[in-house]
Formats: C-alpha cells, sequence, structure tokens
C-alpha cells in the first residue's frame, strides 16, 4: 500500500447510471464467522471486497477455517464446526473494529488463548464494552491501557448472561451472541436502542434458533450450525455516497440494483427522501432472511434536516456523507447524540469540520455531534481521509458540487470498504 495516496475530484454536473454496489461490509463479516464454525462448506456470492472483510477471513483462516474464492468470484468457507484450531500467530484484524470486536465473542467460547491485534487506528479504539459482557460469561480478556487493543483472550467454559449494554452497538450485541453459541443455558441482550440485526438473521440463516422481542435478542448455547449458500445484497452504506450524490443535482438519476433494505439499515432512504430526494425501490426480494431491492434514486430539491436519537444510531455509518453535503442544502444538518462518531475509523465529528472548513464551510463542531448550516458555497481544497474509509468518499462526494477540484489526501483508505469507489464514482459523473 502507497504511504500517501492522494485522489483528484473535479466538479460535476450531473450524476447519472447504474451502480453495482459490492456486498454488505456488516453481512459478509458475520457470514464468514459463522461460516467458519459451521458445519460443512458455505458459499458466498457478492462477498465484499472490503479489505475489511479479507482482515476476517485471513484471521478465520488462521483459526483453521480455510477459504478460497472460486472463478465466478464465489467466496466459499470451509467450515469446522464449532471447535476451531489454535491459531499460530496473532490475529490481525487491520482496521476493522467488526473483525476484533465480533470474532472476540467466539474466541471466549475456545478452550485455547489468543491474542488479536490492528492497525494505529484501531489500536486506539474502545473495546471495553466487549471485555465486560465475555469477563461476566468467564473469558479471560486482556487489553492495553484504557481498554484498547491488542487483546488476550483466553476462552473456555461460559455462562449464559442476560446483558444491557451502555452504548447501542450491533458489533456488541453480536458479539455476545456469537459468545453465547458457546454458552451454557440462554444468553439475552437488551439493547438500548435497536440496532442492525445481521447477527441474530445470520444466526437463524445458519440454522440457529434466535429469539427477537422489542429490544431483547436471546440465544441458546450448544446450537450447532451448518454451512449455507447465500447472495451478499448490496451495501447500502457504500450506496449512500452515490445517492448522496445524485442529492447533489437536480436532474440526476442513479439506479443501485440489488441493495440491501434492511428495516435497521433502511432509515437512510427515509432521511434522504425527507431532504429531498426521490427515491423508488422496485424488485423487493429476501435472501436468506435480510430484504433486497433495486433503488432508484433522481436529484431534486435538497433540503436540511436534524438527526437525533434512534436516527443517529440507525445512521451511524451514514452521517459523515450527509455532514459532508449539508452546507448544499437549503436549510442545514443538524446531528445530535452522536458522541460514538468519536471513536469510528476516525473521530469523524473532528474529521468532517476540519475538511468542510478547509473547502471554506461554516460548521458548529460539538461534544456529541455538530450543526453544518445550509444555502454554503464550497471551494475545492487539500482534503485528508485521516486514514478513515467514509471521510474519504465523503469528501469525494462533497467536491462534486465544490469550485475547482479538491485533493483527498490517503484516499486509499476507501478500500477499507469500497476499493472500486473513485473508478464508480468517476463513471457515473460528467464533469464540467
Ligand atoms: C457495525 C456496527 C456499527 C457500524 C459499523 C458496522 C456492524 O458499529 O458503525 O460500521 O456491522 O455491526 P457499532 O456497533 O460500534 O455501532
Amino acid at each position: 500500500m502507497p504511504e500517501e495516496s492522494n485522489v483528484v475530484v473535479y466538479p460535476a454536473r450531473t450524476v447519472r447510471g447504474v451502480v453495482r454496489i459490492p456486498g454488505d461490509k456488516s453481512i459478509s463479516h458475520r457470514y464468514a464467522m459463522l461460516a467458519a464454525i459451521a458445519e460443512g462448506t458455505s458459499r458466498f456470492q457478492n462477498f465484499s471486497a472490503a479489505r475489511d472483510c479479507q482482515s476476517t477471513l485471513d484471521c478465520v483462516a488462521k483459526l483453521g477455517s480455510g477459504w478460497k474464492q472460486q472463478e465466478d468470484g464465489a467466496i466459499e468457507v470451509f467450515g469446522v464446526g464449532l471447535r476451531l484450531n489454535p491459531p499460530a500467530k496473532v490475529l490481525d484484524c487491520g482496521n476493522s473494529g467488526s473483525t476484533m470486536r465480533m470474532l472476540s465473542g467466539i474466541l471466549a467460547g475456545q478452550p485455547f488463548p489468543s491474542e488479536l491485534c490492528g492497525d494505529e487506528s484501531l489500536s486506539r479504539r474502545p473495546m471495553a464494552r466487549i471485555m465486560k459482557p465475555l469477563s461476566e460469561m468467564g473469558a479471560k480478556i486482556e487489553a492495553a491501557e484504557g481498554g484498547r487493543p491488542p487483546l488476550k483472550i483466553q476462552g473456555g467454559a461460559l455462562k449464559a448472561i442476560h446483558y444491557k449494554p451502555e452504548v447501542a452497538s450491533a458489533q456488541v450485541k453480536s458479539c455476545v451472541l456469537f459468545a453465547g453459541l458457546f454458552a451454557e443455558g440462554e444468553t439475552v441482550v437488551e439493547e438500548p436502542i435497536r440496532t442492525r440485526d445481521h447477527g441474530e438473521i445470520a444466526l437463524r440463516a445458519f440454522g440457529a434458533d434466535v429469539e427477537r422481542k422489542g429490544n431483547a435478542s436471546r440465544i441458546l448455547g450448544g446450537q450447532r450450525l451448518r454451512a449455507i449458500e447465500a447472495h451478499v445484497p448490496g451495501d447500502l452504506s457504500s450506496a449512500a455516497f452515490f445517492l448522496c450524490a445524485a442529492a447533489l443535482f437536480p436532474g440526476s438519476q442513479i439506479t443501485l440494483p440489488g441493495i440491501l433494505m434492511n428495516p435497521t439499515r433502511a432509515r437512510l432512504l427515509d432521511i434522504l427522501i425527507q431532504m429531498g430526494l426521490k427515491v423508488s425501490v422496485a424488485h423487493l426480494e429476501e435472501h436468506q432472511g435480510e430484504l433486497v431491492g433495486t433503488i432508484e434514486a433522481h436529484g431534486a430539491a435538497w433540503k436540511g434536516t436534524v438527526i437525533a436519537g434512534a436516527d443517529t444510531a440507525a445512521l451511524i455509518d451514514e452521517i459523515p456523507v450527509l455532514a459532508a453535503v449539508a452546507p448544499y442544502t437549503d436549510g442545514g444538518l443538524e446531528v445530535c447524540d452522536a458522541k460514538e462518531l468519536r471513536v469510528k475509523e476516525s473521530d469523524r465529528i473532528a474529521a468532517v469540520a476540519v475538511n468542510l472548513r478547509k473547502m471554506g464551510a461554516e460548521v458548529e463542531e460539538r461534544p456529541d455531534g455538530m450543526k453544518v448550516p445550509g444555502g454554503q458555497h464550497l471551494h475545492g481544497a487539500e482534503v485528508d481521509s485521516f486514514g478513515d474509509h467514509r471521510i474519504a468518499m465523503a469528501f469525494a462526494v462533497a467536491a462534486l458540487r465544490a469550485e475547482g477540484e479538491t485533493t483527498i489526501h490517503g484516499a486509499d483508505a476507501a478500500g477499507v470498504s469500497y476499493p472500486r469507489f473513485f473508478e464508480e464514482l468517476r463513471s457515473v459523473t460528467s464533469s464540467g
């Protein structure tokens, strides 16, 4: 990987075309992990091309569950059942918090020690949120100062718990439910706000019984998983960049086939519609319990809104791009209850504020959110990805309506979730 990878983005006149968005990252991680502990060979079409999901595949391979990419592009994972093999080396999770947090749930149930590490950004991210429940279940976990990676896990016999996480986090929920597979009794996770339910849906697809009532999900320990074949739906969080790009130009039109429509993720579409984007969804289908559809969107008037409470949790990955394009709205954007954004791959509140200011925008940064006034004119600038994929892509979109060119430093970070992002963006934008 080059030390510094810059991409120049030129202003566009319109956005038009069809983009085939790669498989959802959240689902791909869960499929790879559950396939590793299932019996038999699982096969996944449209598995995420993200570097993060590659980290998960590399980790499960070190735990004895090989995988292979077939000629048709499908990923096959050779499951070894609930008992994995002790890893000979440290499990490198790269930039992926999902890999570290969710895999820890599975490792907590294994009768061997393992160690997980990550890159510079992941090494700064909080792990106490998974250490607490897993320790309560009986695993021994050590971390560096402040509950940061690397993690050392000594797994073994686990007991079921009823866990009420303080933060709304789907990674924590999946981690505890995965550990629940190895625990004696019924494990319950009761979340403060409903988060994405791909963990529950994937567990069911692999044959486990998972019950969901209100905000509580329950799983009985000792259930065996069986391999599946699945087509991973296109990632709605990646689609968000193209939807926001289309929203910038009245008259633009974008078609995104086969996109994840899971209701715990699709709040984004309601918000975009509220902001003025014309959206229709066709060809709704279900794949292994996940809803999928083709999105067609047309740019029209672009209005502002407020994102708070449960919406903030539902849109947590899309807020950077919504904020980056907010100066072009009529009315601006206010983001509340978003403290979690400060502990993502970068401090996303600070990163958005710094870059927007470089482009000449006015922004009010708050401890748990931001306010971006609308009706602003931005100019091209030298902005930084801060090593964060979503920041790199968010500012590529913001740059489309700025005056003059924008250079995105560290643009290669986009590969963490979307390696072909810049090519695809170029293919649907016409400059002028
Ligand atoms: C994810 C959950 C969210 C999200 C992340 C993926 C998941 O993180 O930001 O990109 O797949 O469960 P948190 O669980 O930390 O909120």
